[in-house]
């Protein structure tokens, strides 16, 4: 799997130490101001390189939007990826990401073979779509909400996607938020193609019987915080 290749390894090496770097004072790093300007460059440079530190901030800016503390883990990016099946992975059309955040599934997307350009990542949250687009060059980013999906894709000119990987908190949104979401999905989904859905409940993130979708629960990350389950729904064949 990708998550041993060496590259991988070293990429991750790298952005760990770019993350310590930024927490720790260095030459290249200058002193840090005291009081409410230190404080407003401390989050101006964490909203910059370190995913969990900007994951919190925004966590504490509005809690069921972000709908978890600190970003996926690896492992997790790593099983949602897995489920992009191959007929998706060599279709022309685009694979979708819903609720980027700092990018731990973008990560695990594109390192599960997914070219950048194939990749559209949706963020509603304006810093960290701009956070989004510093990191992932070539991946589409788009600032939008993900009900609005369809219309911000028209607006393209896509009209089909090849699977939607979503890191959204469906379970928090509001009964119409989540069905406007999940309509969009599968009106850009062809039939037997996933919408990829990751939640830390036991209970399917979704009513699939309302929806007529076809619902499996895939897989079990237990190295997350808190340890999650993937879930695909799909559209009968
Ligand atoms: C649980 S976090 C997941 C972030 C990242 N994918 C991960 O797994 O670490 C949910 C993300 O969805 C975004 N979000 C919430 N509601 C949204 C909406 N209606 N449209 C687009 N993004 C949304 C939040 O801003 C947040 O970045």
């Amino acid at each position: 799997m990708a998550a041993t290749t060496p590259n991988l390894a070293s990429r991750e090496a790298m952005e760990m130490k770019t993350e310590r770097a930024i927490l720790t004072s260095n030459p290249k790093n200058p002193p840090r101001p005291r009081g409410a300007a230190g404080l407003h460059t401390t989050a101006a440079r964490l909203r910059h390189g370190n995913s969990a530190a900007v994951f919190f901030l925004q966590w504490l800016r509005a809690p069921s939007r972000m709908g978890a503390v600190v970003p996926s883990s690896r492992r997790l990016a790593d099983a949602m990826a897995r489920q992009i099946p191959p007929d998706a992975r060599h279709d022309a059309a685009p694979i979708v990401e819903l609720g980027g955040g700092t990018g731990s599934i973008t990560r695990g997307i594109l390192d599960s073979g997914i070219p950048p350009h194939r990749l559209i990542v949706l963020e509603r949250d304006p810093s960290l779509a701009d956070l989004l687009a510093k990191r992932f060059h070539g991946v589409t980013i788009l600032c939008g909400d993900a009900r609005e999906l369809t219309a911000l894709l028209a607006d393209r000119g896509i009209t089909r996607v090849a699977a939607v990987v979503s890191g959204l908190p469906l379970l928090l949104f509001p009964d119409d938020a989540r069905r406007a979401v999940v309509d969009g999905c599968f009106a850009l989904l062809p039939p037997g193609r996933p919408l990829i859905q990751f939640t830390y409940g036991f209970n399917a993130p979704l009513p699939a019987h309302e929806h007529h979708l076809h619902a499996r629960r895939v897989a079990r990350v237990i190295r997350n915080v808190p340890p999650a389950f993937v879930w695909t729904f799909k559209k009968a064949a």
